[in-house]
């Protein structure tokens, strides 16, 4: 891939999630582990992936699957050790494939030795009892009282993810040694978990009541106020000026910044590039898309700058959010617009939500997300685990098979992520929408030569004309090479090219 100061590495890369704990187990723990993703990275690679990010893998007690850190610089004796973090970002690089750590600097676990050591690193109240009205983003009041010192501290997710006070310097020192810390170690970049929660209001004032919905769906107790004093401050440039001055202009920070688009600026001036969570959202209607995807790219400086994200480990997967007959289209959608895209392990196999949790892992409901891997129907537990380990989730089965069963199989889901990711160098340029095309059709040029065509309705719809198939979602019914059809079921695309 191309590198330039105009053309980094990342600008069209496809990143892959891995979920460590539940990729693949190689010690029967029923977890999986640093071990297990270095065995697998030919999965990554296959699939035309340019990165992978790791969701956290330090210690962690797991009161957030790991998005509670216990210690940033170390890794946590369920995933393996920092000899196997040193070895399995090496192997990634033998592999042509980039690694992203996940950074959370907006809190801690209440067991990382900073709480009692370093108290003044958090945010407390000065009453006994909250300092405000604010509300956590789990639902429930953000404050909660610390046993040890019986005073009250600030938590903007669960109370044992106490918020770190990003106004004191001792903070960005502290986070900044850590990112020096990974980057030593051969670290590519980072994806930096809830950074519009890191600075506050310095009054630590109420927030006012909401007087519309919030854009981005939020939990139904924390979307009565308006986060207006609890998150996005104004100054947000001083705690992200900070990161990126750790890490220099060379390593990916990619923000995970629950906001609309159109807020996005002031963090795209410290980050390279932010999820548009305005695109998971929208559901399944050509006209949502097609809004969601202008406001990603409308924005002052973010055209490029937007990672593109339909799944990852807190939401639904993709054929419980938009039917499984909508699958296809929506990795033939993700996959073809401009900018980087990143894939959650398992879409690439169209897996779908499991149960939840016996007893339940995750206190908000994202069990169902989080299911081992499947790499192998003919596998106890499908290739995730040995026999006789008992998985931390069940290992379920999914629609279409396993990598092995799908990677013989050309009209596959695998199949396809492989055929469009493989197409997408030739995708680079801008993108146009094809206006008045039919009901429920979403249809876009990517430079002049391509177009890219779905219909998300529930009746057949005409397409406009294109010339010949790249690659469609049903490759048996629309074969590559092929002419482009006048007309799509529902659920069907097509990229397709002009002949030139
Ligand atoms: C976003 C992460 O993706 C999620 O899993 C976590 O619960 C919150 N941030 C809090 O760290």
């Amino acid at each position: 891939m191309t590198r330039s100061p105009d053309h980094p590495w990342w600008r069209d890369a496809v990143v892959y999630q891995v979920y460590p704990r539940s990729f693949q187990d190689t010690d029967a723990d029923g977890e999986g582990d640093l071990r297990g993703i270095a065995r697998r990275l030919g999965h990554i690679r296959d699939l035309g992936a340019d990165a992978l990010w790791l969701s956290p893998v330090y210690p962690s007690p797991m009161a957030d699957g790991g998005y509670d850190v216990a210690g940033y610089e170390d890794i946590d004796p369920r995933f393996g050790t920092l000899a196997d973090a040193d070895a399995l970002i090496a192997a990634a690089h033998e592999h042509g494939l980039r690694l992203l750590m996940d950074l959370v600097p907006c809190h801690t676990s209440i067991e990382h030795s900073w709480f009692t050591q370093h108290p003044g690193r958090y945010v407390w109240s000065d009453r006994d009892g909250p300092q405000n009205n604010w509300i956590a983003s789990f639902g429930g009041a953000a404050w909660s009282r610390d046993p040890g010192s019986g005073r009250w501290y600030l938590h903007s997710f669960y109370p044992e993810q106490p918020d770190l006070d990003w106004r004191n310097p001792d903070v960005p020192d502290a986070v900044a040694a850590a990112l020096r810390f990974w980057r030593a170690r051969g670290v590519d970049g980072f994806r930096l978990d809830a950074i519009d929660r890191l600075l506050k209001d310095p009054g630590l004032r109420d927030d006012p009541p909401a007087t519309s919905p919030p854009v981005l769906p939020e939990h139904a107790d924390a979307g009565t106020l308006e986060h207006l004093h609890s998150r996005n401050a104004p100054d947000i440039g001083l705690a992200l000026g900070a990161l990126r001055e750790a890490v220099g202009d060379d390593t990916l920070l990619v923000g995970e910044v629950y906001l609309p688009a159109a807020q996005l600026a002031p963090y795209l001036e410290h980050v390279d590039c932010a999820f548009a969570f305005e695109l998971l959202h929208a559901p399944w209607e050509a006209d949502a898309f097609r809004n969601a995807i202008t406001a990603a790219l409308d924005p002052a400086g973010a055209a490029g700058r937007i990672a593109w994200v339909l799944s990852n480990h807190d939401f639904p997967r993709l054929p419980d959010r938009y039917g499984a007959r909508n699958t296809r289209a929506a990795a033939l959608l993700a996959l073809t617009l401009p900018g980087a895209v990143f894939v959650y392990q398992g879409d690439e196999i169209g897996m779908a939500d499991g149960p939840g949790g016996d007893p339940p892992q995750d206190r908000a409901g994202r069990d169902p997300h989080r299911h081992p891997m499947r790499w192998e129907d003919d596998a106890p537990h499908g290739g995730f685990t040995n026999a006789d380990a008992r998985p931390w989730l069940p290992a379920i089965e999914v629609d279409g098979g396993g990598v092995a069963q799908q990677a013989a199989d050309p009209d596959s889901v695998l199949s396809l992520y492989r055929d469009l990711i493989a197409a997408r160098p030739a995708l680079r340029d801008g993108l146009t929408f094809l206006d008045d095309i039919a009901d429920g059709v979403l249809a876009f040029r990517r430079g002049d030569d391509h177009v890219v065509a779905l219909n998300m309705g529930d009746a057949p719809a005409p397409v406009p004309p294109a010339g010949t198939i790249v690659r469609a979602t049903h490759g048996t019914r629309h074969r590559a090479g092929g002419p482009a059809p006048a007309e799509l079921a529902p659920g069907e695309g097509f990229v397709a090219a002009y002949a030139s």
